[in-house]
């Protein structure tokens, strides 16, 4: 998205206040982001440097996990919450590379998600991928919306990548993960990053009172402790809850550790 852009965007979309789901795709060294995004972005870049490291980290948690998960764990639905803009290796890809006959549902709020969701929209023949627009606060709507493409009484992995920081009062954010992982069966997976004060991260805590002043959504950080309650009632794969950048990172295991927190657990 250059500006103005060959397209309006609808009106349902601000250009005026920098979006996550913009920002993030600035920090992944995407295009479709606003000069406020920009702006804001550059900012956060600026207090709190290795926030391009976390994006990437991050992404490529969420492909070694959709590889194990489709792979070795043999898992083929994927309810993937709080999407993002489509990116290098979305879900669907990994999945789908792994496993053809994935069917993976995408869910996000962003109208500017909305706007792109075509994107997403490329299945493999033997698969299926759908969007939902809807707020992660409403899983009960996401159940529903995302059982007319899965099979909810088939194992799901459900992924929640850096969204429920958007979720501000932990006890609601447990509550979404506990009703989303009640409603599946045995052998379901939950899929986790979250960002952290407690895995360093020079200048984290500044450019999120940044980020609350001047952009949308307000965001927090959370601790291991309060991490591993989204966990509860879960089997924790190996090796546990660490900085996404080490997990299961293979030979970049020795990569240097950023300050989000990434784990997976399996619903026993
Ligand atoms: C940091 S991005 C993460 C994108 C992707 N999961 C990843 O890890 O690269 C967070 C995404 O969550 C979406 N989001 C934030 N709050 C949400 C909510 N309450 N309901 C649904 N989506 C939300 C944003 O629009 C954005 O696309």
């Amino acid at each position: 998205m250059t500006d103005p852009g060959p397209r309006t965007p609808s009106s349902r979309v601000r250009a005026d206040i920098a979006h996550n789901a913009r920002v993030w795709n600035h920090w992944l060294g995407g295009s479709d982001s606003y000069p406020v995004d920009r702006a804001v972005g550059d900012r956060v870049t600026g207090m709190y440097p290795s926030i391009g490291e976390v994006a990437r980290a991050d992404r490529a948690f969420l492909g070694r996990a959709v590889r194990h998960l489709a792979g070795d764990a043999g898992i083929g639905q994927f309810l993937d919450i709080g999407t993002g803009l489509p990116t290098a290796d979305n879900t669907h890809e990994v999945a789908q590379h792994t496993a053809p006959d994935a069917r993976v549902v995408y869910v996000d709020n962003d109208p500017i998600v909305l706007e792109h969701a075509r994107s997403l929209l490329t299945s493999s023949p033997e698969g299926a991928t759908e969007y939902v627009e809807a707020d992660a606060r409403d899983p009960e709507l996401i159940l529903r919306a995302a059982g007319r493409t899965l099979d909810l009484g088939r194992p799901v992995a459900v992924m929640m990548l850096g969204i429920l920081n958007f979720v501000l009062d932990t006890a609601e954010a447990r509550g979404i993960v506990t009703k989303l992982m009640d409603a599946l069966p045995s052998g379901s997976h939950l899929v986790l990053t979250h960002p952290t004060t407690e895995l360093g991260g020079e200048g984290n805590e500044a450019a999120m009172r940044f980020w609350n002043e001047n952009a949308t959504p307000p965001i927090t950080a959370r601790s291991r402790t309060e991490f591993a309650s989204f966990l509860d009632g879960l089997d924790v794969l190996e090796p546990g809850i660490v900085s996404c950048s080490r997990w299961r990172a293979g030979s970049h295991g020795l990569n240097p550790e950023v300050a989000q927190f990434g784990a997976v657990g399996r619903k026993p």
